[in-house]
């Protein structure tokens, strides 16, 4: 067999605009089979395609069905006045056709959930989002659970080795301004990323893959899904755990889903797979999420490959340093949350994440809003140029982008940004 070379890969970011290389992104509004799609039933079936090379080349395929039992664990009423505090555990079956035999086998993964809930007698709308370090990192609260998941070792005093410990109280109360969140009439809805599945590298055996194994088994191996797909599938639970508990009093019909860099790029793939997510929030996600591929400006797809095995299927790695061969690049990911809701956030200093990328793929979903009716006029035309110098808000009707001064992060600026979006799109209840 022929010699496999052992170098190790050298990777240098490109932060050259001049030497981003000659690129054609795929059609939008073009089927595989050449038609041009010119109105909202004909996206629908491009949608579905779509839909399915992202699951085929990116991130991998999980089951349609989900066995999901709720329980609510603690009601703390006037957690702060008007604002009722719950904790609640969702309960993922492994699923029942694929079990032959092994399903005695599995045990249901336990996830555990933080709501924080204006108290009102409509039910409210909600953000549902991953947090990275536990629960009991978003504030001082002393009842918050805190995870016996593993978690990364932070080698300060939030954690023991792989443990999440006491020290980690409100260590991340930054990103989650839960006081600010809920005085605009919206539910805050929390959990641990690695409850669903752990960050690291198993060779897709733990977490929610150890739940689903006996489908994942049946899959051919370069469709196996990854972490993200994982925790997008552990946030469809979730949603269906809000549907089932009536008494969080959170309008199942109006829940946004938000997340952070790795988590924003979940955030945006939960919110393609499952539309009954009703607005979609990018934060700073970069690549494999807002960010185009194909300028491999800062991380590149070769790179996150490399450094993040666990995150995408294997089909992925095909595109190491080899973009130009995807079927798809990331405006097509932003476009399947049209006709709903979407924000995508940056920050100036993030250029790992290419935020001038994460604005074009933006810009470039809104065709798919303009065939389902939205007037894009004021998106299509607006500058790259206007946009990095306004480092302002732009937005059209669902459509939103802002880039935020400063560094890769979940500021209050953002969930401001976000929570104007909502306000616009889905303080309404639905009748
Ligand atoms: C790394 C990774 C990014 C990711 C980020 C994060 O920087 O390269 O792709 O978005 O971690 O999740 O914070």
């Amino acid at each position: 067999s022929p010699a496999v070379s052992q170098e190790p890969f050298k990777f240098v970011a490109n932060y050259d605009e001049s030497k981003i290389p000659a690129y054609e992104l795929p059609a939008l509004l073009e089927s595989g089979d050449g038609s041009k799609i010119q109105n909202a039933q004909q996206w629908q079936q491009r949608r579905q395609e779509i839909l399915t090379l992202f699951e085929d080349h990116v991130f991998g395929v999980v089951p349609d069905e989900r066995r999901v039992e709720a329980e609510v664990v603690r009601t703390d009423r006037d957690y702060r006045p008007g604002v009722t505090r719950f904790e609640f555990d969702v309960i993922i079956h492994p699923i029942a056709e694929s079990t032959v035999g092994e399903q005695a086998s599995i045990q249901p993964l336990r996830l555990q959930v933080l709501a924080d809930v204006p108290q009102s007698s409509e039910p409210a709308p909600a953000i549902l989002g991953l947090n990275f370090q536990g629960n009991h990192t978003i504030d001082s609260d002393p009842k918050t659970r805190i995870t016996e998941s593993w978690v990364r070792n932070r080698r300060n005093s939030s954690t023991d080795g792989n443990r999440a410990i006491e020290g980690g109280r409100g260590v991340a109360s930054s990103r989650w301004p839960s006081e600010l969140i809920t005085q605009r009439g919206y539910a805050l809805v929390t959990l641990y990323y690695g409850d669903i599945d752990p960050d690291y590298d198993d060779g897709f055996e733990n977490g929610i893959h150890g739940t689903l194994r006996p489908f994942i088994q049946q899959l051919p191996d370069n469709k196996r899904p990854g972490s993200i797909a994982g925790w997008s599938y552990g946030l469809s639970c979730v949603l269906d755990a809000i549907e089932q508990l009536s008494e969080l009093n959170i309008d199942p019909e109006r829940v946004g889903v938000l997340g952070h860099s790795r988590l924003g790029k979940t955030a945006l793939w939960a919110g393609a797979a499952d539309t009954r997510f009703a607005m979609v929030i990018s934060n700073d996600s970069g690549c494999g999420g807002a960010a185009l591929s194909r300028r491999a400006f800062g991380e590149t797809v070769g790179r996150i490959n490399r450094s993040f095995p666990h995150w995408f299927n294997d089909q992925y790695t095909q595109y190491n340093e080899n973009e130009s061969a995807m079927p798809v690049d990331q405006h097509q990911l932003i476009a399947l949350a049209a006709p709903r809701p979407i924000a995508v956030g940056s920050a100036t200093q993030d250029e790992w994440a290419d935020p001038k990328g994460e604005f074009l793929s933006w810009q470039l979903a809104a065709p798919a809003y303009r065939v389902l009716g939205m007037n894009a006029k004021a998106v299509e035309t607006v500058s790259t140029a206007k946009m990095l110098e306004q480092q302002g808000v732009i937005n059209a009707g669902p459509m939103q982008y802002h880039l935020r001064e400063g560094k890769h992060d979940l500021a209050k600026y953002d969930w401001e940004c976000y929570l104007d979006l909502a306000d616009r799109t889905l303080s309404q209840s639905t009748p």
